[in-house]
């Protein structure tokens, strides 16, 4: 890619953010940070086939490429890069997911639900990545598990890539931004802050109530009538993602909630110490 060649001729120190597109505030305070630490960014939007195991959420996966463009225009007009390939060239022909071993990490929550998201999330990323050659790139800890999968990649690719892991961006109710917020009704939106609530709930609680009886009460708050479907409630070490029955003090864990509302599939995730 000559723009690419042309920034490492200038020795131009190039940060990354990944995206789907359908952006929103959540992915600006990305590009924000990684304006602010590097001289260039490439804000890739690329909706990945590869890493969807349900063909409907792919199709209805929302696309809005001239609002991304002039949305990042709004932060800067001449230091980000919009990199938005087709699929045919960022693969080189068919998508197709090449087949990682990212460990326990990739085995539990999204990866135990989304049979071969994480290799397709592997594969996409380091042809990202090789396209790029970015010296940092930009992860929102939404996708948590993701991000420490991301991690692993670079790792195991050997880049000199530092991966920076950002926090959720959410909206005064609480909600965390996602594109897939876009796909909600006005009466769904105004429940889906009730994923917060329940996760600031345990968090207050956490120290004083068993871990089962708070995954009770959880699960009694998203009631199936109101079209809610959890799929996962998971307490589990921040690092390794082990899950845990029990709250330990001096353990650094995390809650984290993948949930149906409708036919949306929502996830977050807490720090609890
Ligand atoms: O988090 C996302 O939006 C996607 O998983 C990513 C990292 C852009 C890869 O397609």
């Amino acid at each position: 890619m000559s723009w690419r060649r042309r920034l490492s001729d200038l020795e131009t120190v190039v940060g990354f953010v990944p995206t789907m597109g359908a952006l929103h505030e959540g992915h600006l305070s990305l590009v924000y940070q990684a304006l602010e630490q590097n001289e260039v960014v490439v804000v890739s939007i690329f909706v990945n086939p590869t890493q969807f195991n349900n063909l409907d959420d792919l199709e209805t996966y929302p696309r809005t490429l001239e609002a991304d463009v002039t949305l990042l225009q709004t932060l800067s007009t001449d230091r980000i890069v919009v990199f938005a390939p087709t699929a045919h060239d960022l693969y080189d022909g068919t998508p197709k997911s090449k087949s990682w071993d990212f460990g326990s990490v990739s085995r539990v929550m999204e990866g135990a639900f989304r049979t071969g998201h994480f290799d397709g999330v592997g594969t996409v990323l380091q042809l990202l990545f090789e396209a790029v050659n970015p010296m940092k790139s930009y992860f929102g800890e939404k996708d948590y598990q993701q991000l420490q999968i991301v991690k692993q990649l670079t790792a195991q690719l050997g880049q000199n890539n530092e991966i920076i892991g950002c926090s959720i961006y959410r909206e005064p109710s609480g909600l965390a931004m996602s594109s897939r917020n876009q796909r909600l009704t006005d009466v769904q939106k105004s429940q889906a802050p009730l994923i917060y609530r329940v996760l600031t709930f345990i968090k207050d609680h956490i120290s004083s109530m068993s871990w089962s009886d708070l995954v009770l009460w959880a699960e009694e708050q998203f009631e199936s009538d109101l079209g809610w479907r959890l799929e996962y409630l998971t307490l589990a070490d921040a690092h390794s993602l082990e899950s845990k029955d029990h709250y330990v003090e001096t353990e650094p864990l995390r809650v984290f909630i993948a949930v149906h509302l409708g036919c949306v599939r929502l996830i977050d995730n807490l720090d609890l110490n």
